[in-house]
C-alpha cells in the first residue's frame, strides 16, 4: 500500500513537469471571477510569494500581515513578511526576481536569471539579518533546474521562446509563484466548460513540493533527512525544511489515510494566521482525555509537544528551537537525543524508522525546548505514559518551582478574563497587553511582587474585538501568549 502510494506520487510529479502545455492554463486571475474569496485567500499565503519578477526597478510586494511567535522562555518575535532592501552590491533594476520573503527567507536572481550567491546574498526574516548564501565569495550560479519546479506553476524543461533570454534558467513556467493551477492542474478548459472539473488532490500534490527533491540519484523521498549543527557552541541539530510530507509519510496520521487537506484549509496561510487550520485540526476533536496532571494547557498546548519547531529553513532562535513543525505526531520517550537516533548512509543523516516505517520526534526538542535548563534523562522519567497519569507532573509545594504565564481564562472573553502566573522569587514583574500589531494597549502589573502563584484580571472596557498578545516580564523570564476578544 505504501510503495503504491510512493509510485503514485512519484508518476504524479513527472505528470505535472513534462506534460505541461502553456495554452491549457489560464492563470490565477482567470479565476478570480467565479472564486472571489478562494483568490483573495490564497493571496494572503505564502504560494503566491515563491517567485516574483521584478519590472521597472521595483521591490517586491508583499501582504501586510505580522504574527507574534513565542516558544518557551526564550524565544519571542514577530515575523513580517518582506525584504528592506536588495542584496548587497544590486539595485532593484539589477535583480530579475526574488525567492520568497513571506515566511522565512529571501533569494535572488539577476536579471539573466542566474541565483545571486555570496556574502549578504540570503534574507532572514526571522532575525532580520542578511546571511551568506552558497559560500562567502559574490557571483552567480547556474541555475538548477529543480528549484524552480518547485516555486512556480506549469513547470516545464523546455526552454520556450520567453525563456531563451534567460541564461540562468534551465526551463520555463507558466505562472510566478504557486498559482491555482499549481496544485489544480490547467485548468483552462473548465473555465469555458465548468463541468470539467480541475483535480483537487490534498496530499500528493502538495508532496511534489513538500518533500526534499525527487529524482535524485539517491532516494530522499523515503527518509527524513536531518542536519547536523552547531548553535550557540551547542553540538545539536534541525530536520531539513519542506519536509511535512515525509515526516507525514512516517507518521500513523498518514497510515489511517490523513491528507495534507485533512488538518490544512490550502488556500490560507498558516504562518500568520491560524486561519489555515480546518476545525479538525483541533487535536481533541480526535483525541479525548489527553490532559495532563499538573501540566495542562496553560503549561503547554498539544501542538507544543507534538509539533514542535525542530525543522530549520532560513534560522535558528536556540539550539532547539527554529521555524517549522515537525510533522510525525509520535514522541519517542526513550532517553535518546536526535544524535541517537539517526541512520547514516552515503554521509547523510536520516531520522531512524520502526519495524512498520514509523519515526518521531525525541525528547530534546519536545520537552527541552521549554526546559531549557534540563535533558532527555530528566525528560524521559516524566515522558513515557504521560497521558495516563501514572506519572504526575503534578506540583503541591506553595512556591512554585519555575516562572510561568497561564492562560487565560475565559477564553475567548468579553469583556474581563483572568491571567494566572507564578514567580518563584520575589522580585519586579511587569505584564503587558499588546495589540496583534505589537502596540502596548494597556499596562496590567508593573511592580515588585512577592514569590508565589498570583493571578490578575484584564478587563477590555472599550477595546475591539480581536486577538491580543499579553506578555510577562519577570527577572529574565519573558512569556507570552495570545487571548481573544469577542464582542
Ligand atoms: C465561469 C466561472 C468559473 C471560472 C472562471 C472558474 N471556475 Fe472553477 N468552478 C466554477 C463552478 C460553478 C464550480 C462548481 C462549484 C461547486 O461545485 O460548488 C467550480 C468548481 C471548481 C473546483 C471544484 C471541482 C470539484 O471537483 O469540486 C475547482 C478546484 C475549481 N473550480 C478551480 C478553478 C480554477 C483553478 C479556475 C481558474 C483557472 C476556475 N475554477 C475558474 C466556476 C468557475
Ligand atoms: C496549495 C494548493 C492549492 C492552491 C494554490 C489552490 N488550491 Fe483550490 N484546493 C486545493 C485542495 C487540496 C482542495 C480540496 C480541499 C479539500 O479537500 O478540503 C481545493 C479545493 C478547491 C475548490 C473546491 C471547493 C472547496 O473549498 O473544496 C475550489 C473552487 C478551489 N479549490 C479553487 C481554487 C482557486 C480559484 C485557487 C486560486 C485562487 C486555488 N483553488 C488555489 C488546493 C489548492
Ligand atoms: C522539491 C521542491 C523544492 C525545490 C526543488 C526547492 N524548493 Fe524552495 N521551498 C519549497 C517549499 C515546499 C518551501 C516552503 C516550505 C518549507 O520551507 O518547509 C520552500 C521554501 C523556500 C524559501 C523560503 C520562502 C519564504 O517565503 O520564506 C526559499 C527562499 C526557497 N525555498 C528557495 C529555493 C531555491 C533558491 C531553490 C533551488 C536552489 C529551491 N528553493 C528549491 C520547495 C522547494
Ligand atoms: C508547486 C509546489 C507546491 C505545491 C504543489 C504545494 N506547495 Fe505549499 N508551499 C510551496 C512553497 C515553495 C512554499 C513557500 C512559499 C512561501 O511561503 O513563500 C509553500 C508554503 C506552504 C505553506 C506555508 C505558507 C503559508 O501561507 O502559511 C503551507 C501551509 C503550505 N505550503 C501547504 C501546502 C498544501 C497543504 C499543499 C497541497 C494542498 C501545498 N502546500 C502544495 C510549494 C508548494
Ligand atoms: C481527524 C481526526 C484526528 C485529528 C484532527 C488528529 N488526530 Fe491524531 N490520530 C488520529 C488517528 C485516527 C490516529 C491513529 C490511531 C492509531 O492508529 O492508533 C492518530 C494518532 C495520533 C498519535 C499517535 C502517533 C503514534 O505514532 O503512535 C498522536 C501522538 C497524535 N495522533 C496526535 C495528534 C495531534 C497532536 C493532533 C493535533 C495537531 C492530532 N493528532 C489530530 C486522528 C486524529
Ligand atoms: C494532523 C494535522 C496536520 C496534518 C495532516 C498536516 N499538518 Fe501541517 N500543520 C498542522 C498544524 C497544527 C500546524 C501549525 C503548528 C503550530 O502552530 O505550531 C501545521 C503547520 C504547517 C506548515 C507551516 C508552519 C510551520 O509551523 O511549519 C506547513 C508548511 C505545513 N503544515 C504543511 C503541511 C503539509 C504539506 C502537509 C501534508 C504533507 C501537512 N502540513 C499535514 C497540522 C497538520
Ligand atoms: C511549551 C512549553 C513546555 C513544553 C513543550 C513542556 N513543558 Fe513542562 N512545563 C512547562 C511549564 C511552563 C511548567 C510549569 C512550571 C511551574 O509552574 O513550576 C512545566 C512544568 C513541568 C513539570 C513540573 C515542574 C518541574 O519543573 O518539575 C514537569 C515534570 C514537566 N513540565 C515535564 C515536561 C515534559 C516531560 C515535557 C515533554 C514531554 C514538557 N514538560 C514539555 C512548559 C513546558
Ligand atoms: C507536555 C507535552 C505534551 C502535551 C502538552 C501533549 N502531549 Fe500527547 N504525548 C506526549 C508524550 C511524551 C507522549 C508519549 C507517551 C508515551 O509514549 O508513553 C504523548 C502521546 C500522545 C498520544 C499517543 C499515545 C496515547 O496516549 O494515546 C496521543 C494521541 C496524544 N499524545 C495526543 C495529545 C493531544 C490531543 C494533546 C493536547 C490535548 C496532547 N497530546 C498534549 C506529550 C504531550
Amino acid at each position: 500500500m505504501k510503495t503504491n502510494l510512493l509510485i503514485l506520487i512519484i508518476t504524479s510529479f513527472f505528470m505535472l513537469i513534462t506534460k505541461v502545455n502553456a495554452q491549457d492554463y489560464a492563470g490565477s486571475n482567470a479565476c478570480k471571477t467565479c472564486h472571489s474569496a478562494k483568490h483573495s485567500d490564497w493571496l494572503t499565503s505564502g504560494h503566491p510569494y515563491k517567485i516574483q519578477k521584478l519590472e521597472n526597478g521595483q521591490a517586491p510586494v508583499y501582504p501586510l500581515l505580522s504574527s507574534h511567535k513565542v516558544v518557551g522562555p526564550d524565544v519571542d518575535y514577530i515575523l513580517k513578511p518582506g525584504v528592506p532592501q536588495p542584496p548587497k552590491g544590486y539595485t532593484w533594476d539589477q535583480v530579475g526576481w526574488v525567492v520568497g520573503g513571506f515566511h522565512s527567507n529571501a533569494r535572488f536572481l539577476d536579471k539573466e536569471g542566474y541565483r545571486i550567491i555570496g556574502d549578504s546574498a540570503q534574507y532572514n526574516l526571522i532575525s532580520n539579518k542578511w546571511v551568506a548564501y552558497e559560500g562567502t565569495t559574490p557571483g552567480k550560479a547556474s541555475y538548477s533546474y529543480s528549484c524552480y519546479k518547485c516555486h512556480t506553476t506549469g513547470a516545464s524543461p523546455v526552454k520556450n521562446a520567453e525563456f531563451q533570454a534567460y541564461p540562468g534558467i534551465e526551463g520555463s513556467w507558466v505562472e510566478q509563484g504557486i498559482g491555482c493551477e499549481g496544485c489544480h492542474g490547467p485548468a483552462k478548459a473548465h473555465t469555458t466548460n465548468i463541468t470539467i472539473k480541475p483535480t483537487k488532490n490534498g496530499y500528493e500534490s502538495c508532496n511534489n513540493c513538500h518533500a526534499r527533491d525527487r529524482g535524485e540519484s539517491f532516494a530522499w523521498n523515503e527518509r527524513v533527512e536531518w542536519r547536523a549543527q552547531t548553535v550557540g557552541g551547542i553540538s545539536t541539530g534541525f530536520i531539513r525544511h519542506r519536509e511535512q510530507g515525509d515526516m507525514m509519510g512516517a507518521s500513523k496520521h498518514a497510515a489511517v489515510g490523513f491528507t495534507c487537506a485533512t488538518c490544512h484549509e490550502p488556500h490560507k496561510s498558516v504562518y500568520y494566521e491560524n486561519g489555515g487550520l480546518k476545525s479538525t485540526v483541533s487535536c481533541e476533536s480526535c483525541h479525548q482525555n489527553k490532559e495532563i496532571p499538573g501540566h495542562g494547557l496553560a503549561q503547554a498546548q498539544c501542538v507544543d509537544c507534538h509539533m514542535p519547531f525542530a525543522a530549520k529553513n532560513g534560522d535558528v532562535k536556540t539550539f532547539i528551537v527554529s521555524e517549522q513543525s515537525a510533522h510525525f505526531w509520535n514522541i519517542i520517550t526513550d532517553p535518546v537525543t536526535m544524535f541517537g537516533n539517526l541512520d547514516t548512509i552515503s554521509g547523510f543523516k536520516f531520522i531512524k524508522k520502526d519495524g512498520s516505517g514509523m519515526s518521531g520526534l525525541t525528547l530534546d526538542y519536545t520537552c527541552v525546548q521549554c526546559h531549557t535548563d534540563k535533558d532527555v534523562n530528566w525528560a524521559s522519567q516524566y515522558a513515557k505514559n504521560i497521558h495516563a497519569g501514572i506519572t504526575s507532573v503534578a506540583q503541591n509545594s506553595e512556591i512554585p518551582s519555575a516562572y510561568t504565564l497561564g492562560q487565560n481564562y475565559p477564553n475567548p472573553f468579553n469583556p474581563s478574563t483572568t491571567i494566572n502566573f507564578s514567580v518563584p522569587k520575589s522580585g519586579r514583574v511587569t505584564l503587558n497587553i499588546y495589540s496583534i500589531t505589537g502596540e502596548l494597549v494597556e499596562t496590567l502589573v508593573d511592580n515588585e511582587m512577592n514569590a508565589g502563584r498570583h493571578s490578575v484580571e484584564f478587563n477590555a472596557g472599550n477595546i475591539s474585538s480581536g486577538i491580543y498578545i499579553y506578555s510577562i516580564s519577570a527577572s529574565n523570564f519573558k512569556f507570552s501568549r495570545k487571548m481573544m476578544l469577542v464582542k
